[in-house]
């Protein structure tokens, strides 16, 4: 079957790359479809590559040529991509994608396109990368009520906290390590910041529960005030600092979902994921805890994911797969700070006595080189919106939620 790939970046080529290395398993494994690789669009000029002859500056190649079937976009960002991928679905080609942004900030309207045109849109590689995610949430758990979901879903954050808590490096060395190592983006914002972990947790979410949850409703917190001081004191709790994603069902209306820095004690799951890897686990209500774990990251770690969906894609291009959510609601997704109870760790300014005074149930942490004005403890479970109006205008240094995952 003839499918075209737009954008030749990193994911793109990977794609390129599987599709030619791996004809073996994806013939036996699809009953005999082939893959061919009709056109590549890109702007760039690649001389010398094996596919060459495919190349084009001209999207129309694809949209215009009726025996492409399948297209997978790899270009990531909202547009053009929103804008190809629409016309595409509307012209009756499928479309795979690896573009978080595009399926966070779009989906609805995608998803909409494709069962209008009998056509679909699957997006495995857009939520934890080479990760089998997507389809065993909805078809492997379909039986479950979802009643929660935590992850570390941006693997250049999970790598710049794993140096400061195994190597004491600093947050700016391992930032620098991960930008030179490739992990990292020049602009690494989107990463620390927390962005792409919050699109993740959009996709995951709408998916759960089956309505969309778009960026603006996902509180998001980064790395970016995470100190060295921080991860020796939680290190005295026996927990690591995580990135984590974090979804709650509430009731059939309102959910919670969030991304922020977060406690994670050694003996979960989440504790023990290193370096690049991202892991996602399900609380549903009758297989309890599952956790998938791999490369949430990479050229060929993501495009298996890809790859996998375009063959999904022609295995049934006359037949839609039931995939997907509906619209979403403005007051969806609950103010988390108000609702939700959970303890804290909280480094701040003040005395033991103060802190005592001021909290019915504490425990104190330290430190090697804790200074006599600075006290580190975790609290009871509480809102966020009382930890603060509790702590007052005392000086805080820094507040991290501790998870129940
Ligand atoms: N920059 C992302 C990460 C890539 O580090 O996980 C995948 O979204």
């Amino acid at each position: 079957m003839k499918v075209a790939i737009m954008g030749y970046g990193t994911v793109g080529s990977g794609v390129a790359e599987v599709i030619d290395t791996h004809e073996d398993v994806i013939s036996k494994r699809s009953g005999g479809i082939e893959l061919e690789i009709a056109k590549i669009l890109d702007l760039r000029d690649f001389p010398g590559d094996k596919h060459e002859e495919v190349f084009t500056k001209d999207f129309n190649d694809i949209l215009n040529d009726p025996e492409i079937k399948v297209v997978a976009e790899t270009m990531g960002g909202i547009n053009p991509a929103y804008d190809f991928t629409m016309k595409l679905l509307k012209a009756g080609k499928s479309v795979v994608t690896s573009n978080k942004e595009l399926v966070a900030q779009k989906g609805l309207e995608l998803l909409e396109a494709a069962e209008e045109s009998g056509t679909n849109y699957l997006f495995e590689a857009s939520v934890g990368g080479g990760i089998p995610i997507i389809r065993p949430m909805s078809q492997c758990l379909a039986a479950n009520h979802i009643e929660g979901i935590a992850g570390i879903l941006n693997g250049t954050t999970n790598f710049i906290l794993t140096k400061m808590i195994e190597d004491d490096m600093s947050f700016d060395d391992a930032l620098k390590l991960a930008q030179e190592n490739g992990y990292a983006e020049k602009d690494p914002t989107a990463d620390i910041e927390g962005h792409d972990a919050c699109r993740k947790v959009c996709i995951l979410a709408s998916l759960a529960f089956g309505k969309h949850v778009y960026p603006s409703q996902v509180e998001t917190e980064g790395i970016s005030n995470i100190t060295l001081e921080d991860v020796s004191y939680i290190h005295s709790a026996n927990g690591v600092i995580k990135l984590l994603g974090q979804i709650k069902y509430i009731d059939e209306n309102n959910i919670a979902a969030f991304v922020s820095p977060a406690v994670v004690y050694n003996g979960s799951q989440l504790a023990s994921v290193r370096d690049v890897f991202n892991a996602i686990l399900v609380r549903g209500d009758a297989v309890g805890d599952v956790c998938f774990y791999g490369r949430g990251a990479g050229k060929l770690p993501t495009a298996s994911a890809v790859v996998a969906d375009m063959v999904d894609c022609a295995k049934h291009v006359n037949r839609r797969k039931i995939f997907g959510w509906g619209p979403g609601e403005e007051d969806y997704v609950v103010d988390y700070k108000t609702q939700l109870e959970m303890p804290f760790y909280v480094r701040a300014k003040l005395s033991e006595s103060e802190v005592v005074s001021m909290f019915n149930d504490v425990k104190f942490l330290s430190r090697k080189g804790q200074p006599s004005d600075e006290v580190a403890f975790i609290t009871d479970s509480m809102t966020q919106a009382k930890l603060y109006e509790i702590l007052g205008d005392s000086k805080v240094l820094n507040v991290i939620k501790v998870t129940n995952y």
